[in-house]
């Protein structure tokens, strides 16, 4: 084992909590290293969602990455909510009081990211193995990792620790005493990229006897559709015709038509919704989806991962600025106040769009008396969009 190498702050994960964390340390002059198990290509080109709340995307603009952003993405002012044929358009800039979203690929932002944060000469070693992160909560805390397989151990020291590993990575477990809280829903979605031009001016979210339904735009040759399916779905038994035809059906309006196009990537994920009430041990914090998941019916899990790192960095800021730890010691409160929220609206969006199988015909009824409320009254109206934009960051 060669002598440890020391930095200030080791981050595990290169996804947009451990980047984010990692621009925002930079800027500061705080530094830090980044280690992650996937290659670079794999991170950039694992497709996820990708709406950006207002404040995220002038976060990016704000550590000067909003170039692409500002050239290619979408920036919606409102979104549709359509059940009985019906599509009614909610108007979150008007209801918000000026704020939209943007459609950004979350591959497009850690593209950005990882350029950039390269560019700055901020070190991210990809592609590593054995990350082993059992002495995290020591008073020197140590990470160790391999740089490839076969390759000699190396020790990473520093004064913090982050696990940004996402949902299935280790660093959840070395906080002990947590407690969990799960959730399961009995659906997933099944998601494509079709090669067509928009079918619609905004995103739609369709509740329709069959099922959910969303269409999504990715540019003006790519689009994102969604349909719910099994959560377990095997993608063998949707070919495209079945596809096409569950989604013109779901989304079907008189005056309307869906284009279709080539379908060149398909997948299916589980929907469940998960958070972890202790998100720090010591000097070993975990950030993003490490810590917490929600069904992506909200998009909300980047914006919430970015809002984990802007708060950790607040404190780290604080701390190395000589001002203490108080707001290190109140980062899980600050961050849960925020997390729980989005995971309420996220639920709140899955169980109101999708048919549940477990649901009787009473509760179907309740969410058709919701969807009703919500596109009919302004003030159920400005809730679903005050949310949906992204409630303040705290502080
Ligand atoms: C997407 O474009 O992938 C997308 C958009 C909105 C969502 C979820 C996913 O709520």
């Amino acid at each position: 084992m060669t002598h440890p190498t020391r930095t200030q702050v080791v981050i595990v994960g290169a996804g947009p909590a451990g980047l984010f964390l990692a621009h925002l340390l930079h800027r500061q002059g705080i530094e830090s290293v980044i280690l992650d198990i996937r290659t670079r290509e794999e991170i950039e080109q694992t497709i996820r969602a990708g709406v950006l709340e207002q404040w995220t995307a002038d976060l990016m603009r704000d550590l000067g990455l909003g170039e692409r952003l500002d050239r290619e993405a979408h920036v919606h002012s409102g979104i549709s909510l359509q059940y009985g044929r019906e599509r009614c358009h909610l108007d979150l800039e008007e209801l918000t009081g000026g704020k939209r979203v943007t459609v950004y690929p979350q591959h497009e932002v850690l593209r950005d990211l990882i350029a950039g944060h390269v560019e700055q000469g901020g070190q991210i070693h990809f592609g590593v193995q054995d990350v082993d992160l059992s002495r995290a909560t020591d008073d020197r805390p140590q990470v160790t990792f391999r740089r490839r397989a076969g390759s000699p151990p190396e020790t990473l020291e520093g004064n913090f620790v982050v696990g940004c590993d996402g949902s299935q990575g280790h660093s959840r477990q070395y906080i002990e005493g947590r407690i969990e809280y799960h959730k399961l829903y009995p659906f997933g979605w099944l998601g494509i990229l079709v090669e067509a031009p928009p079918s619609y001016h905004e995103l739609v979210y369709a509740r329709h006897e069959r099922g959910f339904a969303l269409l999504s735009t990715r540019s003006d040759t790519v689009q994102r559709m969604y349909i719910q399916c099994e959560p377990t779905e095997d993608i063998a038994a949707y070919p495209d015709e079945r596809i096409w035809q569950e989604l013109q059906t779901r989304l079907a309006m008189d005056g309307w038509q869906l284009t279709e196009g080539r379908i060149f990537q398909k997948g299916v994920v589980g929907l469940r919704s998960f958070v972890t009430d202790r998100m720090q041990r010591g000097p070993l914090f975990i950030a993003g989806d490490a810590a917490h998941i929600v069904p992506p019916t909200g998009a909300k899990g980047l914006n919430l991962a970015v809002a984990d790192a802007v708060y950790l960095f607040r404190g780290l800021e604080q701390h190395y600025a000589g001002g203490g730890r108080a707001r290190l010691d109140a980062y899980t409160d600050t961050c849960l106040r925020r997390v729980w929220r989005a995971e309420r609206f996220s639920w709140y969006m899955t169980t109101l769009l999708h048919v549940n199988p477990e649901e009787n015909a009473f509760e179907q009824r309740i969410h058709m008396a919701d969807l009703e409320y919500v596109t009919s009254s302004r003030a159920a109206a400005t809730a679903l969009a005050e949310n949906y934009v992204g409630l303040p960051l705290d502080g």
